[in-house]
């Protein structure tokens, strides 16, 4: 099994001047750290990936995008394609996350296809799912994993160009997180379905957990069987919270 993956969603938050000081000093500490047991990757808006890019280069911290278009270029304005990020030195890209699936209409399909164009220009797809809090009370957290993977995993998905993030939508930023036992029994629910998709790439994606992952209870989560790492949104904006987190391995 790989090493497991810490993962940094900025989301639509810092300027270039903080973002490229946080990146640093994860950099730094990344640096001096023997033999990490884990990878660490951070996504930072898109405006300001190519200074922080050149600020890490070498370091060995991970830079990525949080979306991208699943065409390589045309007339879609706003969008970036996969190739200008890997172009800026991008080596993940974050797809459909719900808060795209929720403010942007994205639906399976699209995703597989961010995806697939995010594996064709040599990055890995972070493929995001997650059940609502609606989902859940009635049980159908597992049925709308495996939905979500049906579709959104795209052809030719392996261990090395595809993780899981496994984000139930309830628990993103708000304090609250399923049970070490509910997300182990998610997490194996999902090992189950990428052995049906892609039986023999199945044992080596990367699942990780996602929603509300902070140093209190990053080193339960992250002990628990199928949980290969975790992605973090508002504990990723500190550096001490998101290394924390990355020791808690
Ligand atoms: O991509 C990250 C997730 O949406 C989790 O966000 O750690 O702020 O709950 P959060």
């Amino acid at each position: 099994m790989a090493r497991k993956l810490i993962a940094g969603n900025w989301k639509m938050n810092l300027l270039r001047d903080e973002g490229t000081a946080l990146a640093r000093d994860l950099a730094l500490r990344l640096a001096r750290t023997v033999d990490p047991a884990f990878d660490l990757l951070i996504c930072p808006p898109a405006t300001i990936i190519a200074p922080i890019a050149a600020a890490v280069a070498g370091s060995g911290l991970l830079v990525g995008g949080q979306d991208c278009h699943s065409a390589p270029s045309g007339a879609h304005t706003g969008d970036i394609a996969a190739r200008m990020l890997a172009d800026l030195g991008c080596s993940h890209v974050i797809v459909g996350h719900s808060e795209r699936r929720q403010d942007h209409g994205e639906i399976d399909l699209m995703v597989a296809e961010k995806a697939r164009a995010a594996q064709a220009e040599g990055m890995v797809a972070i493929i995001c799912i997650g059940e609502t809090e609606a989902e859940r009370n009635a049980g159908r957290a597992p049925q709308i994993c495996s939905r979500q993977i049906a579709g959104s995993l795209p052809r030719g998905a392996t261990a090395e160009n595809t993780v899981i993030a496994y984000e139930p939508i309830w628990a993103i930023g708000t304090g609250r997180t399923p049970t070490a036992a509910e997300v182990a029994d998610t997490h194996a629910h999902i090992r189950a379905m990428l052995a049906v998709h892609v039986p023999a790439e199945a044992a080596g994606i990367r699942i990780l957990y996602g929603g509300s992952v902070k140093p209190s209870n990053a080193a339960e989560l992250l002990s628990l069987a199928n949980v290969d790492g975790a992605l973090v949104g508002g504990a990723s904006l500190k550096a001490d919270d998101f290394w924390a987190i990355a020791q808690a391995i």
